[in-house]
């Protein structure tokens, strides 16, 4: 059975965190333990034929990495490799992290940069997310009144995660692996 993929950016650890209780909650029969995507090639994304991705947001509204002044290289390093790439057929979950009381006018908005970059590839992004029960000013990533993939704030709301990841992983797994879920509901 094909496993789901789980790739992380991050700077100071809380996205890496995150991925680890997605992976913790689906196990390994389910998912593959989760990689920084500053160290992998596009070819291992494109492994798999589902994949969760994750991100926190840095500069303005950015992808982490270096050119949005974080310590390593992160997503905004790897995206220009995905240029041309084929993921056309693949099932993309997207969760990303931000701060809504200090960043209020541009909350979690590199989720939508993940979001176009792998849209165009070809993907198939499902998984979006209500934008109850945050409380900020704008954000770019948000699309028909949702956010484009689960958004948490472990500065602000922390409390609220594992509730949030539990609810959205039952949303999008069936999505993701259709094939087990139609197994398990037989
Ligand atoms: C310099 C800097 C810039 C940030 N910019 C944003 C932002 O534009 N929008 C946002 O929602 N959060 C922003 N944040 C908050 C981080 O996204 C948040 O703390 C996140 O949990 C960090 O994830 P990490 O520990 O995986 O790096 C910023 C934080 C820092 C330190």
């Amino acid at each position: 059975m094909s496993k789901i993929g789980i790739f992380f950016g991050t700077d100071t650890g809380s996205t890496r965190l995150v991925a680890k209780k997605i992976h913790s909650l689906l196990g390994d029969e389910l998912a593959d333990k989760p990689k920084n995507i500053n160290r992998c090639q596009p070819a291992e994304l494109l492994a798999y034929d589902a994949l969760i991705l994750g991100t926190p947001s840095y500069g303005v509204g950015d992808l982490p990495g270096l050119s949005a002044g974080c310590q390593e290289a992160s997503w905004a390093e790897f995206v220009p490799y995905l240029d041309n790439l084929d993921f056309r057929g693949k099932k993309i979950a997207l969760f990303g992290l931000g701060h809504q009381e200090r960043y209020a006018s541009r909350f979690a908005s590199s989720l939508i940069r993940l979001y176009h970059v792998f849209y165009a590839t070809g993907a198939d992004i499902v998984g979006r997310w209500s934008t109850e029960g945050y409380q900020f000013e704008h954000s770019d990533s948000i699309i028909d009144g949702k956010f484009v993939g689960l958004v948490l704030d472990q500065r602000g709301q922390p409390h609220l995660t594992e509730e949030r990841v539990k609810t959205w992983l039952t949303q999008v797994m069936p999505l993701l692996l259709p094939s087990t879920y139609q197994v398990a509901a037989a």
